[in-house]
């Protein structure tokens, strides 16, 4: 019996893989490798010594799914495989819509064909839009304000009346709110094509002199230094929380919905700060106006997921900072 990753290769499914294999799990990874790259299978096999199998295929095309699931004894789903880019969905939406929805709806087509009906799929924080109140809980209405969240809000619901239909189906959404860090080793991490969308890869882009100068977008937010706040979880502790999520949906069916966070709220200059001083490195940082359609802040309720899986996030964020910088330090070493 095994458990398929889709997009087992990227950021957070490589480490959700390192973690599963060093509990004794059978993983098989299906990615297109179109925000990934193979050298980070080999360097899943190096840190856990476990071999796995993997197809090089798309959850769009049907057959590359079906593929999988005729050749091995999948009774799990963890379902990472997805675009991320913000700014990218809203110009280009049906390649969002395509990708995320229609994919996940053929996977699941093919999960229910097989008789598997256990899936785990990755939500985030962006279905809430921007929230009256923090911290952000489960209950929160949702208002996605971008074409990505819409499409996570849509396959969000799909599972969901699946779930209602079928009382043999469970699953479990998980909306991350912002993974940063990587694996101790330096082995795998994010590693973002061009330039990066978010605040902790900007920052080791400007630690590894890629660029020049981090802009801080906007510090005249009603927050406690002006600029943008933000729950930053390690991705070691947002890997753990997908085994839990596991345990839970085996023993349970319908649908369960946890928040992944800290709980702890940083802003961007508290984040540049901490970078600077675990790591020994100045970043060099100026403030410009604010970027269209953030939001003042954001945090987690991480109570759920404490309460019903027995999760939560303890990593410190001198520890997020310096296993990201690990990693880069480790991957220009190489070039
Ligand atoms: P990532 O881009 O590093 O990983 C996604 C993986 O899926 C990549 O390896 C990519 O090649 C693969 N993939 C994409 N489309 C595919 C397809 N059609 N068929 C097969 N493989 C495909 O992203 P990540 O940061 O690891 O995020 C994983 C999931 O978590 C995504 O669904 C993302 O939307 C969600 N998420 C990420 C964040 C974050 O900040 N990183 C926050 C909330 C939610
Ligand atoms: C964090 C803070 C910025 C870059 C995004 C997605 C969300 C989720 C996580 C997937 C904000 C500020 C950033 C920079 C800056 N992904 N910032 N300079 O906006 O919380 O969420 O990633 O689901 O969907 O929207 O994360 O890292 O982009 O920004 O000042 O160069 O850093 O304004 O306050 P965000 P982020």
């Amino acid at each position: 019996m095994a458990i398929l990753v889709t997009g087992g290769a990227g950021y957070i499914g490589s480490h959700t893989c390192v973690e599963l294999l060093e509990r004794g799990e059978e993983v098989v990874v299906l990615d297109n490798f179109s925000n990934s790259k193979p050298e980070v299978i080999e360097n899943i096999m190096k840190i856990t010594g476990k071999q796995f199998k993997v197809y090089n295929g798309d959850i769009l095309n049907k057959e590359d799914v079906l593929k999988v699931f005729s050749e091995n004894d999948i009774n799990e789903v963890i379902h990472f495989a997805g675009l991320k880019a913000v700014g990218e969905s809203m110009e280009n939406p049906l390649k969002y819509y395509q990708n995320n929805v229609v994919g996940s709806l053929i996977l699941v087509e093919v999960m229910q064909q097989h008789g598997c009906n256990k899936i785990v799929f990755s939500s985030s924080a962006t279905v809430y839009g921007a929230p009256e109140k923090v911290p952000v809980s489960e209950e929160f209405p949702l208002d996605p304000e971008n074409v990505y969240g819409r499409t996570k809000y849509m396959v969000e619901r799909i599972l969901e009346d699946l779930a209602m239909a079928d009382k043999n189906f469970s699953v479990a959404l998980l909306r991350y709110f912002n993974p940063v860090g990587a694996h101790k080793s330096g082995l795998i991490g994010e590693d973002p094509e061009g330039t990066p969308n978010n605040l902790m890869p900007y920052i080791v882009g400007v630690a590894s002199e890629k660029f020049e100068c981090l802009r801080v977008f906007g510090d005249d937010y009603e927050t406690r230094d002006g600029t943008g706040v933000r729950d930053y979880l390690h991705v070691v502790d947002l890997a753990d929380a997908h085994l839990k999520a596991l345990d839970k949906i085996r023993g349970e069916n319908g649908t369960k919905i946890y928040n992944l966070g800290t709980g702890k709220s940083v802003s961007v200059l508290e984040l540049i700060k901490a970078f600077e001083k675990s790591n020994n490195i100045k970043i060099n940082y100026v403030v410009t106006s604010r970027r269209p359609g953030d939001i003042a802040e954001c945090w987690a309720s991480p109570k759920k997921a404490k309460e019903e899986l027995g999760w939560s996030a303890d990593k410190t964020v001198d520890e997020m900072c310096r296993d990201s910088w690990n990693y880069a330090k480790r991957k220009i070493g190489d070039k």
